[in-house]
């Protein structure tokens, strides 16, 4: 059967992926795709308790970690998986590049590592399309209005985590497509909208079980 595309979104703070991410699911819901729109931390059940004891208190960065990648593994396993098997399009606000660009670059743990426990984390799973949206942090930090501790690291922290993201982009630069976050919401959604029609429409329709094949 063919498994449906799986879309992450990432950037630093404020930068709009959640906006993005629910409009794309608007849209791709009114052709009558069928789209799970989720999150991380917070996309399990076991997430939803552990997303306030991750964001709320001072923890260490291993300690932070493991709790991300608890949640990430219920997540993919509880519901991304079994959503991408059944055919539904899965629309995910942050996944394992996050952990790689706020736990490495960001807090300074071993990439490989993290890499490592993502693919543990992940069951392997890597998304199909992954929107990084990109925006000079000292405009993030004037919109970014969600105060959590990440939200409270200083500048050079959010300047890390822009270069990660656009390092770990340029390693992978099939995966990711950067959208620029001082456009306007229409205009993001219209340029993804265009580079979702070239990758999983068209492609659909010239061959209905294109995409991934699960085994
Ligand atoms: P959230 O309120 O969802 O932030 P945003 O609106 O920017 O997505 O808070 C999630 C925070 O958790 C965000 O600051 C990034 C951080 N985070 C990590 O550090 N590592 C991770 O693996 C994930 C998923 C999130």
């Amino acid at each position: 059967m063919a498994r449906a595309p799986f879309i992450t979104f990432e950037g630093v703070e404020g930068a709009g992926k959640t906006t993005l991410a629910r409009s794309l699911a608007d849209w791709l819901q009114r052709q009558g795709t069928s789209v799970l729109l989720t999150r991380e931390p917070g996309g399990s059940d076991l997430g939803k308790q552990l997303r306030p004891m991750i964001l709320n208190q001072p923890l260490d960065a291993y300690t932070e970690l493991f709790l991300l990648l608890a949640d990430r593994r219920q997540h993919t396993l509880q519901r991304i998986l079994p959503a991408l098997e059944q055919g539904i399009w899965v629309l995910c606000d942050r996944y394992a590049d996050s952990t790689l660009v706020y736990q490495g670059y960001g807090r300074g743990l071993d990439l490989d590592l993290l890499r490592y426990l993502n693919t543990l984390a992940t069951n392997a799973l890597c998304p199909d399309l992954t929107v990084l949206i990109d925006l000079p942090v000292e405009i993030a930090l004037t919109r970014a209005n969600d105060p959590n501790r990440f939200e409270a690291e200083a500048a050079e922290f959010h300047e890390r985590i822009r270069a990660g993201y656009l390092r770990e982009a340029a390693n992978a630069p099939d995966r990711y497509v950067i959208l620029s976050g001082t456009e306007t919401p229409e205009t993001l959604l219209a340029n993804l909208q265009a580079v979702i029609q070239q990758r999983f429409l068209n492609l659909q329709q010239e061959n209905p079980v294109a995409g991934r094949i699960t085994e």
